[in-house]
């Protein structure tokens, strides 16, 4: 039997389809939370294309095929959403909603907040204010 550090976050989660709906659930919420409002303007109307984007680019950052890749390339995560204003406010409305698809979707505590951990790191790092850190470095 294979402890479940033995697999990938893909597999942990229960692969493509619970990343489906863990996507669905994401935007639902940017939908929805008063505290999202600022995040959810910055998308277009209708969140299908970018939701299809985003459930193959976390497939393959937890592990699973690269689809992202295959499709757009090196992800450039940072680059990519340098025309969007992401202070910690941007940040922590991202996180508000991600934060509560998990609670909806995954049913595992401990992958809750390991996934929390990792999309917070990313979340921070997307970040493009004046004065992140991470730009000291570039
Ligand atoms: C920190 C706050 C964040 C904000 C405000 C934000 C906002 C946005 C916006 C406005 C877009 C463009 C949507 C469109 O084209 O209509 C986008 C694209 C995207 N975001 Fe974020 N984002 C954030 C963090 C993240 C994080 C943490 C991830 C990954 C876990 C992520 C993954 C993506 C991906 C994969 C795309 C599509 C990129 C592509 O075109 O290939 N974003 N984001």
């Amino acid at each position: 039997m294979t402890s479940s550090q033995d697999s990938t976050p893909f597999v942990r989660i229960g692969g493509q389809a619970t990343i489906d709906q863990l996507v669905d659930a994401f935007y639902r919420q940017m939908d929805r939370l008063p505290e999202a409002k600022t995040i959810r303007a910055m998308h277009a109307d209708d969140l299908t294309s970018v939701g299809q984007v985003l459930k193959r680019y976390l497939g393959e950052w937890l592990g699973g095929p690269k689809l992202y890749s295959q499709e757009r390339g090196h992800p450039r995560l940072r680059m990519r959403h340098m025309p969007f204003r992401i202070g910690e406010a941007e940040r922590d409305a991202w996180m508000a909603c991600m934060s509560r698809a998990l609670e909806e979707v995954v049913a595992e505590a401990q992958l809750r907040t390991d996934l929390l951990q990792s999309f917070y790191k990313l979340a921070d790092w997307v970040r493009n204010d004046d004065g992140n850190p991470h730009d000291a470095h570039n």
